[in-house]
């Protein structure tokens, strides 16, 4: 196998690259013997992983109707399709606010809204899942619940769509991404907004809202595994989550699929007490808690769709440049498409240029973190 990336501080690993052919038994009792947990492996240059045991379908239907597994979809160019998903985010902040709203006075979620806007949201998560995830990463304090549930909902339809579930599945997880912490609504606002660690009280009323969310949406017009995905997308695989301590296959896969998209918009996002993560990193910490919080394939199946570089990742070049990645539909995870805008030999900016790595030998040589170079926020160089 090709291994892309050994993740991990250097000093834990005896290789003296950190990138090359793993091609001997030895070498591969090195690897085994060191602290080193997980590593990218480029499939494109060596062997793929085999084959991960497959997640078993969310709606279970007789194999004689199962739909086929669709086309891969043929994605529109990022730039075009981030102007669409701003005015679909735009309208879905005012749609769950209301939502929220309704649910916070004891009224009923509108089922009809709600399926509108999940419409509308896969619709440009077919057309390149990028836009609309990257967009909902972008919160301001005011608007949190509402976008983080947006953004879980945005994560929980790609993730659904690169697991080929059906139309219908998609959008069943689109739902459940969207209302799967609608039983915030019912905790105190001084302990939801509160800046700063809760105490063990607060904490627990805080771990109240999953079981919260499923009792008020259960007199609702709401299917049963959306109910469950309120449930248990607090638990863990090991059994050390909240409320019911479920563990492995105890755990429906659609809250499995939410736990992962719930973690991974939850640290990359800013809040007023902590900076979020960057993307990439954020996958690094998340697959070190695989197996224990996260299931590991469901969790592979999420790295394929964000990409390891997700859109707006600080990376430097083989070429000593530091850009920032614009897109990550290309064919591989590993050579998206970027924007140059910094030299980080000189640590001077350069006029910004595009470049299609896939089509380059200029080469990704490290992902970096924006504050170690005095970077400000990069959004405006991945934006429209
Ligand atoms: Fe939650």
């Amino acid at each position: 196998m090709f291994v892309h990336e050994l993740c991990g501080p250097w000093m834990k690993h005896p290789f003296w690259r950190n990138r090359f052919l793993l091609s001997t038994e030895q070498d591969l009792d090195r690897l085994r013997s060191t602290q080193i947990e997980y590593l990218w492996i480029d499939g494109s240059k060596g062997l793929s992983a085999p084959d991960s045991e497959p997640v078993q379908a969310i709606v279970e239907a007789p194999a004689a109707e199962a739909p086929p597994a669709p086309e891969a979809p043929k994605t529109t160019p990022l730039l075009q399709e981030l102007e669409r998903a701003a005015h679909i985010c735009a309208r879905a902040g005012l749609v769950l606010q209301s939502m929220f709203s309704d649910v916070r006075l004891g009224r009923p979620v509108e089922r009809d809204s709600a399926d509108r806007l999940v419409q509308q949201m896969h619709a440009s998560i077919k057309r390149n899942p990028h836009a609309l995830i990257s967009l909902a990463r972008i919160k301001t304090a005011d608007n949190y619940t509402y976008l983080h549930s947006m953004a879980v909902c945005a994560l929980m339809m790609a993730l659904a769509q690169r697991m080929q579930m059906s139309e219908e599945e998609v959008r069943l997880a689109g739902l459940a991404g969207l209302l799967h912490d609608v039983g915030k609504c019912r905790i105190p606002l001084h302990i939801l907004n509160k800046p700063g660690a809760l105490t063990p009280e607060e904490w627990l009323t805080m771990q109240d809202h999953s079981r919260l969310g499923a009792q008020l949406l259960r007199p609702m017009d709401v299917p049963d595994l959306v109910l469950q995905a309120c449930l248990q997308h607090h638990e863990k695989m090991d059994g050390s989550g909240y409320p019911g301590k479920l563990k492995g296959t105890q755990i429906h896969p659609l809250s499995r699929m939410t736990a992962i998209c719930d973690i991974y918009d939850a640290v990359t996002s800013d809040r007023p007490y902590k900076k979020g993560w960057p993307p990439a990193q954020a996958l690094q910490r998340m697959a070190q808690w695989c197996g224990d919080h996260l299931d590991k394939v469901i969790f592979e199946q999420f790295v394929q769709t964000v990409g390891i570089y997700p859109v707006g990742s600080l990376v430097r070049l083989s070429n000593e440049q530091l850009a920032v990645v614009i897109d990550a539909t290309s064919n591989s995870l590993l050579t998206p498409k970027v924007r140059v805008f910094y030299c980080a030999q000189t640590r001077q900016p350069l006029s910004p240029a595009e470049l299609e790595l896939h089509q380059s030998e200029i080469r990704i040589i490290s992902r970096e973190d924006p504050e170690n170079w005095g970077l400000g926020p990069l959004n405006s160089l991945w934006q429209p």
